[in-house]
């Protein structure tokens, strides 16, 4: 995707009443400087969403959801980036970079998804009333209106119906190609990938065709499925089968369930359970979890039951974790020998897939189920200590909230061991409040409380002077706040969600979007003087530092020339130093 500068990013944004932006959507009730609703994000009674006109970002107590004007579109209006942009560029009135159009609209990129779209309509045609095909559809109880909702089709036998049908000119057989619809012999001759196959498109979450998978109308051929390969359009892994169709069968999804397949999505839409997902095959990617809580609060993973299943549940578990933050929840389901769900919901009806749903294991059980599988015997000290080494870098990678803290707790009563969180250099310093001067703690929270000012506050960056001595004080956190500090100088204009945006992903995230959602005491001129205060004290802190080490080579070693030169300008410095 070609990137828009961020500096039009930030301009979008400061031309942008978030409070606006929501309020259109969701209905805000004024308190204090902020406005609070009940969470479109997840299921509440008490409202703990909050959007602070200021700080021009949302953000809910309950389950962590926050961003800006651009990710609320995107969360709630399940919009692309791209479209997101353009909405809020057509509300200000100003115009999106003409390069970015461009590429969105790039001829190729058209020309693939307009030849996947003739091919699938080739597909649906194909499947005609008394056939075999769709014979073996009805067999396995799918009827017309679920066959047009996902768009099920046939791709007759022979070698060449969709390449004469649809390559009827160099270009287009060059697009047949490149969206992987026809395969190459030997020689370089072309035919038809999918032959005498069920066809099911698979969409992008604006409902295209980007790929196609087939399936075998007889038992005996094989392969029982063939699936277009990875495409400029299509990436296997990042890509949900079904989900473009949950995303219109409901107004808010409150769970998805991943299944393995095709037909097991198709069955259980068939039978009103319409929050079905597949991975086509694959492994849940990293990709595919975060897309999966990107659209819901709730995943359950369903798998075989046998040793293959466990393996792909753990797998599946491990992209989920970094995942895990506070509201959402993931769950595990295995099923019988020799079933699927699409067998389970035939024989069972909804209401047994229902049930066993709601059976299902949670995270944290299947965690520590997992762990001590393979015969740890938790009553020895051998066993525990065993489970506690293999839980520690799986706990690592939980965001920080109320879940980990739940985990660890676990992990520690199972054991007697406890999980370390995080390594501290990830970690922006955690503080009670500024309590004065007393003992150790004010000095991380001088650097957290820089932190929290130039989150909520980015432009008082700019109103410090070189040289910045606190870049190399060695404390927590001050690499965080030399990078807030080379952000803004970078992006004058950048607010509190552009910021905080920047940080999507990184461990740091979640600390940071706490840190921003507090409500701060005072006024400018206060929150001016706090910041350039904390920061001439970390200066002084950083000098003596410095000061401590010299004296400390003095000891040891002794000092030359050079040495003694800046001992002395430290001093003079130190005591020229106001305020100490
Ligand atoms: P299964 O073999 O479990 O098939 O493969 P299924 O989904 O139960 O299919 P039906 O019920 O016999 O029609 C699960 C998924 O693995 C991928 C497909 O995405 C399939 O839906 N798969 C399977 C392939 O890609 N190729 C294969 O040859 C088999
Ligand atoms: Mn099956």
């Amino acid at each position: 995707m070609a990137r828009l500068s961020d500096a039009f990013i930030d301009d979008l944004l400061a031309r942008t009443d978030i409070v606006e932006v929501i309020a259109a959507r969701v209905p805000l009730k004024r308190q204090g400087r902020e406005y609070s609703a009940r969470c479109p994000f997840h299921d509440e009674r008490s409202p703990s969403f909050t959007v602070s006109p200021t700080k021009q970002f949302y953000h809910c107590f309950g389950c962590g959801a926050h961003g800006t004007a651009i990710s609320f579109l995107m969360n709630f209006d399940r919009l692309e980036f791209l479209d997101a942009i353009d909405e809020l560029a057509k509300r200000a009135g100003i115009e999106v970079p003409r390069e970015t159009r461009q590429h969105n609209e790039n001829p190729d990129t058209r020309d693939m998804f307009g030849v996947l779209d003739e091919a699938a309509r080739f597909y649906r045609t194909a499947l005609l009333p008394g056939t075999e095909a769709d014979d073996y559809l009805s067999r396995r109880g799918l009827d017309g209106s679920i066959r047009e909702q996902f768009g099920i089709g046939y791709a007759p036998g022979g070698f060449s119906a969709l390449k004469d049908a649809l390559g009827t000119s160099p270009r287009r057989l060059t697009l047949l190609e490149r969206t992987g619809m026809l395969s190459k012999n030997d020689r370089g001759h072309t035919y038809d990938k999918f032959r005498d196959r069920v066809m099911f498109p698979i969409h992008d979450r604006r409902g295209r065709a980007i790929a196609f998978g087939g399936r075998v109308l007889k038992a005996e051929d094989s392969p029982k499925y063939l699936n277009s390969p990875e495409t400029p359009l299509f990436h296997k892994g990042r890509e949900l089968y079904g989900l473009w169709q949950v995303r219109q069968a409901n107004q808010k999804i409150a769970r998805l369930i991943v299944v393995e397949g095709y037909m097991d999505v198709v069955a259980l839409f068939q039978h009103g359970i319409s929050q079905a997902v597949a991975t086509l095959g694959t492994a849940t990617t990293p990709d595919h979890a975060e897309l999966l809580f990107r659209n819901a609060p709730d995943v359950y993973f369903c798998f075989d039951g046998d040793s293959a299943g466990r393996r792909a549940a753990a797998r599946a578990m491990e992209s989920v974790l970094p995942r895990m933050k506070d509201g959402r929840q993931a769950f595990f389901l295995f099923l019988p020998e020799g079933e699927d769900p699409d067998s389970i919901v035939r024989n069972e009806g909804a209401p047994g897939f229902e049930t066993r749903l709601a059976q299902a294991v949670p995270l944290s059980q299947f965690l520590f189920d997992h762990l001590a599988e393979d015969g740890i015997n938790l009553a020895t000290l051998d066993g525990k200590a065993r489970l506690a080494e293999r839980a520690k870098p799986l706990l690592a990678q939980l965001p920080d909230g109320a879940f980990a803290d739940l985990m660890r707790q676990r992990l520690t009563e199972l054991t007697g061991v406890g999980a370390r969180s995080a390594p501290p250099d990830v970690h922006v310093p955690v503080a009670r409040a500024r309590r004065g001067p007393a003992g150790n703690a004010p000095r991380r929270s001088l650097v957290r409380s820089a932190i929290t000012l130039l989150l909520q506050k980015p432009q008082l960056a700019l109103e410090l002077r070189p040289p910045y001595r606190f870049v190399a004080l060695r404390q927590p956190g001050v690499e965080l706040l030399t990078e807030l500090v080379a952000i803004v100088s970078g992006r004058p204009d950048i607010g509190t969600g552009a910021m905080l945006a920047h940080f999507e992903g990184r461990p740091e995230a979640d600390a940071l979007h706490r840190l921003a959602a507090i409500d701060l005491p005072g006024d400018e001129p206060g929150w001016t003087r706090e910041f350039l205060d904390a920061i001439a004290q970390l200066d002084r802190q950083t000098l003596q530092q410095r000061v401590d080490e010299l004296l400390a080579k003095q000891r040891e070693e002794g000092l030359d020339a050079v040495d003694k030169a800046e001992l002395r300008e430290l001093l003079q410095a130190r005591g020229a130093a106001p305020g100490q």
